[in-house]
């Protein structure tokens, strides 16, 4: 069995999350409940996960260790490794433009050319296999080709450029360097895994790109009641999806800009499962700071069913943010270190489809697990 070395872009809820889980599975105190592969995974075991660092932009963070400022997350215990995990300074690229505390990124002070050798230099020190970016949500930007995104950090465009773009090139720009491939995972909805050059810079170095944005509640659930429905030929009229949090994700989406990023990674699986468009109105609507990282949630869909009678269904809960997807991200890692041990490098679109909300045409998570476990199983 070989140790997965996980780094953090972005050291926030999330990030902490997973690492105070992982740390606790390790010391028995907690199950594997809510890894969705739990052990089953051939190479790596959750116990042989190690997070050895961390990339961040928020000042009470930087050059510190994470037993430094766990306590800003009330639901997590200090465990004994957070005293060796250290957060390096990351980059900002106005990522925390509006945000509530004092940031500072390495290209505050540097061109890009030069926060990339930075950034590159220690993913190669930390010897990191997987980086994972849990940044802030952005605004959604594209580029056209590889040369272009090159272009952009030669020429120092800084407006032209996001931080989870820049992320996802210094992880393979290190990977090429050291000749040896890296899990990267775009947590966030930003166009990455969906990008083709990306993907292009994935296989070039020999790494695997998950993304983008993790699919860990709500947006989960409602495309597997889509598959449900379409299976037994009902129309979905329309849907309402509609969630109200207190984590700094939800005071970033108060921002426009911000929330139609989420907006568009969440809305595409109705119509992709189902086949035709409808009404539907499916975002982050509210930031509320009582509630926490619990958020609270609502769905609503009405819908046709046989002889012209009409159902309507509605949901309601509070459903823990960061736990679930921390518990997707422990998965994601290790198959894509499964991926790499295979030979693959670039997307692999069936870990894709299962733990990410925005990947190509979207399938119902159910079928998307059957494919899955037949990937992971296949010898
Ligand atoms: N269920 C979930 O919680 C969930 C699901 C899917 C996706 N996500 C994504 O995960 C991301 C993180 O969520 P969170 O709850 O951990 O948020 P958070 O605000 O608690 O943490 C984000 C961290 O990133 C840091 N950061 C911001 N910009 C940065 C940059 N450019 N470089 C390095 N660090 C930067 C912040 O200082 C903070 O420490 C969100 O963008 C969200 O879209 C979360």
């Amino acid at each position: 069995m070989a140790r997965l070395k996980i780094g953090f872009f972005g050291f926030g809820y999330v990030a902490s999350t997973l690492t105070c889980g992982i740390e606790r599975v390790k010391a028995g105190e907690i199950d594997l409940t809510g890894i969705p592969l739990e052990n089953r995974i051939p190479g790596c075991n959750v116990e042989e996960i190690d997070v050895v660092c961390g990339f961040d932009v928020d000042r009470r963070k930087i050059g510190k260790k994470v037993s430094s400022f766990i306590g800003m997350y009330p639901e997590l215990k200090q465990m004994e490794a957070f005293d060796s995990i250290k957060i390096h300074q990351g980059v900002n690229l106005g990522s925390t433009d509006g945000m509530p505390f004092e940031a500072e990124g390495v290209d505050d002070s540097n061109t890009l050319e030069d926060s990339a050798k930075i950034i590159v230099e220690r993913i190669i020190e930390e010897d990191l296999d997987c980086t994972i970016v849990v940044t802030a949500t952005e605004e959604i930007y594209d580029v056209g080709s590889v040369s272009a995104l090159e272009a952009i950090i030669q020429n120092d465009e800084k407006d032209k450029i996001t931080a989870s773009m820049f992320y996802a090139y210094c992880a393979f720009a290190a990977a090429k360097k050291r000749g040896r491939g890296i899990v990267h995972i775009n947590g966030i909805p930003s166009k990455i895994a969906n990008s083709t050059v990306f993907t292009e810079l994935a296989e070039k170095s020999g790494s695997v790109l998950i993304g983008d944005d993790i699919s860990s509640g709500q947006s989960r659930l409602l495309s597997d009641l889509m598959e449900h429905y379409k299976e037994i030929n009902r129309k979905i009229l329309s849907a309402i999806g509609a969630n109200w949090g207190g984590n700094m994700d939800f005071y970033r989406l108060q921002d426009e800009k911000r929330n139609e990023s989420k907006k568009i990674t969440k809305t595409g699986c109705a119509k992709d499962i189902l086949g035709y468009d409808m009404p539907s109105d499916i975002k982050p609507h509210g930031y509320l700071s009582t509630l926490g990282d619990k958020k609270a949630i609502f769905m609503h869909f009405p819908m046709r069913l046989f002889n012209g009678a009409e159902d309507e269904i509605y949901i309601c809960g509070r459903i823990n943010d960061s736990p679930a997807a921390a518990g997707m991200l422990v998965d994601m890692g290790r198959l894509g270190a499964l991926a790499i041990s295979r030979g693959e490098s670039g997307i692999n679109a069936t870990i894709n489809s299962f733990y990410c909300k925005w990947f190509g045409k979207q399938h119902s998570k159910i079928l998307a697990y059957q494919k899955l476990v037949g990937w992971v199983g296949k010898s």
